[in-house]
């Protein structure tokens, strides 16, 4: 008990110092003490150099633009706070994850950590497969460090911004691509996203990204079956709207639970 009392004390004082040094000028109201010593932790470890805008604020998690030590840009993905919902449903993408098993679902801080772990994990499995997502740099505690994807802070848009503004054969080339990348997360990484849609794929140099990987689930998975399901359905219904695609739903998804091994 002494020793966690120190261990507060001095994470305390990190984050007092952390605004000693007005590093994170933007955002110290935003955070607690305990988040604003982590992300110290990532400044001495040089990873991050500076947070320098917000870009996105969701239920769970919210995203900034942060400056790494070698100069890059770099999104910043700060998990806060899990409401009473979220900690319901997530219960369906942790089954028979031994990392969370022994979390009490009381801890709401470890399993927010568990969390954090879990979609840097994922965003590297799918990296190291071929999949087009954020290279991610770093994780601590409820924090993921990866590339960023955009210029200058202004990040790219999402598929569902992009639609308006592209042409018949670009469309029909990114949905595609997009096709693509589905294959590769199920049949290379072995994962299913379980949370895709037009909203979770960034249109950056002409590519489509993949992102927002924290719910991902092993093929193996007991429900990794129907959250491919409801992927293909969502991302297909999505692509059918702005491209001709050369393949009917049912037999993709076919071809994606025989490769997964679901079917
Ligand atoms: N690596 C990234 N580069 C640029 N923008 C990002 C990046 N990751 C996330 N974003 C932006 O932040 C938003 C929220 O991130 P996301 O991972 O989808 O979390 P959630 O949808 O759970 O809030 C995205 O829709 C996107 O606009
Ligand atoms: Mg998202």
């Amino acid at each position: 008990m002494r020793r966690r009392a120190r261990w507060l004390k001095r994470e305390r004082e990190e984050a007092e110092r952390v605004k000693d040094r007005d590093l994170f000028k933007i955002v110290d109201e935003v955070f607690d003490s305990i988040t604003l010593g982590h992300l110290y932790r990532l400044y001495s470890r040089k990873v991050l150099r500076e947070l320098k805008g917000s870009i996105s604020s969701g239920k769970e998690s919210k995203v900034f633009w942060g400056v790494s030590w070698d100069g890059s840009d770099v999104a910043v993905k700060i998990y806060l706070s899990f409401t009473s919902d979220f900690r319901k449903s997530i219960k369906k993408y942790i089954l028979g994850d031994p990392r969370f098993e022994e979390i009490p679902s009381s801890n709401i801080r470890r399993l927010i950590y568990e969390w954090a772990r879990k979609e840097y994990r994922n965003l590297k499995r799918m990296r190291e497969a071929g999949v087009r997502v954020p290279k991610p740099m770093a994780v601590e505690a409820n924090i993921v460090v990866m590339e960023f994807l955009g210029e200058k802070g202004y990040r790219a848009p999402s598929l569902a911004e992009a639609r308006a503004a592209l042409d018949k054969d670009e469309a029909d080339r990114i949905a595609r691509a997009v096709l693509d990348q589905l294959e590769l997360i199920v049949c290379r990484a072995r994962l299913v996203h379980a949370d895709l849609s037009e909203y979770n794929i960034l249109l950056w140099r002409g590519e489509p990204w993949i992102i927002d990987v924290s719910q991902a689930v092993p093929v193996d998975h007991p429900n990794a079956r129907e959250f491919l399901e409801r992927d293909v359905r969502n991302i297909y219904r999505f692509l059918e709207g702005i491209a001709e695609i050369g393949v009917d739903e049912d037999r993709l998804l076919e071809e994606l639970e025989s490769c997964a091994g679901v079917a």
